[in-house]
């Protein structure tokens, strides 16, 4: 294997099993954010029936395939209405935005997930800043272009460094952190002039750099309240020391300890609450996740992006992390329920994923490797969620970018980041590599605790 270069009090949401409904549950998507959800809802639910849309090799064992694309939504919604879906929840960003829990609901089923104009928060990034300027929600300072020597004059104006996002949904690769004007004025060429990033680019933000830690907030809210999960914090970069061009993450951990119970509160306060205020205001209010990317900058903290479902890879640390029912969460929310604003229980200790990617990842890479896990490697505390797998006549084999993500638990960071670390190093495909640093930051504090260098 090759590596790459509260007050909150705990919310008390009772661990509730489902084993006296038998409910039919079906996911959306057949990602690993889907996987860490079917395992979740699967704990939270052991008796009920799941289905999922096309699912991935590790999925497909445990759920009913159901042969219908994630962005078919006619086809999936009567799908749902006949076969008697007690509760759809969709994983990606894509169908969301396209008003699949429109659609769903307008045909009376119970779905999770926010209202296509909700899910705004991320399909426009123009839409988003605005909402945060307007909701006083601290966030870096930026313009909206859609022609493109406007665009080239701010950038001259402002200089670099500096970010230049794609408005639309640009499958996590819109983003780009410009270190010279230069770099940012060819991906405005590149967005508004060659139209790379398709529609998604006609309209871009251009945003003044942050520079600072990040830190992930995943919060399941009815549109008024908020139950926080346990932050984390995802490595976006393909090489370690977070080196080498954007990926859609390479691993994450939680907890972090930067975010403290102080930072929590500050984040409800100053971020989640005046956004779904705002959010009410405009008659779309958010029902579903709400990812918050935050930045903890020399400033304060300042919001880097909205988005409208779950991180990944945060979600494969946040879940098995997660003592409380997200099932409950979730159903309280689809059915039209109030939830009460707290933070989640989470589990003592710390948990860590790697993800194991296919030779080439970002830019170009094959696919249809085979994979190999050895049997002895899943345990309780060791879970390998799938991203880009599939399974052909009982081979498993690779057919995405980032194929497998590992995430171990453990009684703290340190044995967490060396399990994960090991038993990626134990899968074996073709062009593999895993960045083996995941957590770097986290790692480093607790050494300089440990000396007293940190009081
Ligand atoms: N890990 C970043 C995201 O899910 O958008």
């Amino acid at each position: 294997m090759r590596r790459s270069g509260g007050s909150p009090a705990a919310y008390f949401f009772p661990a509730r099993v489902h084993r006296l409904c038998h409910m039919r549950i079906l996911i959306v998507g057949n990602g690993g954010r889907e996987h860490a959800l079917l395992w979740k809802l699967r704990r939270d639910a052991p008796d009920a029936e799941f289905f999922a849309t096309q699912p991935n090799g590790g999925m497909a064992p445990l759920c009913t395939a159901v042969h219908i694309g994630a962005g078919d939504i006619e086809a999936l919604s009567g799908w749902a209405s006949s076969h008697r879906i007690d509760l759809t929840v969709v994983g990606p960003e894509a169908p969301l935005a396209a008003g699949i829990v429109d659609r769903f609901e307008h045909k009376g089923l119970s779905v999770f997930g926010p209202s296509e104009e909700a899910a705004r928060i991320e399909s426009s990034k123009a839409f988003s800043k605005d909402l945060m300027r307007d909701a006083g929600v601290p966030t870096a300072e930026y313009r909206t272009f859609s022609n493109l020597a406007g665009a080239q004059q701010w950038v001259r104006e402002r200089g670099a460094p500096i970010v230049v996002k794609a408005s639309g949904l640009a499958a996590g690769k819109g983003a780009i952190v410009c270190m010279t004007e230069d770099e940012a004025l060819e991906a405005l060429g590149a967005m508004l002039g060659d139209l790379t990033f398709g529609e998604a680019g006609r309209e871009v933000v251009i945003e003044d750099f942050m520079d600072g830690e990040e830190l992930s907030i995943l919060a399941v809210t009815d549109g008024v309240d908020a139950v926080i999960l346990q932050p984390s914090q995802d490595h976006k970069r393909v090489g370690e020391a977070d080196t080498g061009p954007n990926t859609g993450g390479m691993g994450a951990y939680a907890p972090v300890s930067i975010a403290t119970d102080s930072v929590i509160a500050e984040v409800r306060s100053r971020i989640i609450e005046p956004t779904l205020q705002a959010m009410s205001a405009g008659g779309a209010p958010f029902r579903g996740i709400l990812y918050t990317g935050i930045m903890k900058t020399d400033a304060g903290l300042k919001v880097v992006e909205f988005n409208c479902r779950f991180g990944d890879p945060e979600v494969q640390v946040v879940l098995p992390m997660m003592k409380d029912s997200l099932l409950d969460l979730m159903k309280t929310v689809a059915e039209g329920g109030s939830l009460q604003s707290g933070v989640a229980a989470a589990r003592t200790g710390a948990a860590v994923t790697t993800v194991v990617a296919s030779g080439g990842y970002p830019e170009s890479y094959e696919k249809g490797k085979t994979i190999s896990i050895p049997d002895d490697l899943e345990s309780d505390d060791c879970i390998v969620f799938h991203a880009g797998t599939r399974t052909d006549e009982g081979r498993l084999l690779t057919s995405g970018g980032r194929v497998l993500s590992v995430t171990s638990v453990a009684s703290n960071f340190t044995a967490a980041a060396q399990a994960s670390r090991a038993a990626a190093d134990r899968i074996e495909f073709d062009g593999a590599f895993f960045r083996a640093d995941i957590g770097w930051r986290e790692g480093l504090r607790q050494q300089r605790t440990a000396t007293g260098e940190l009081a």
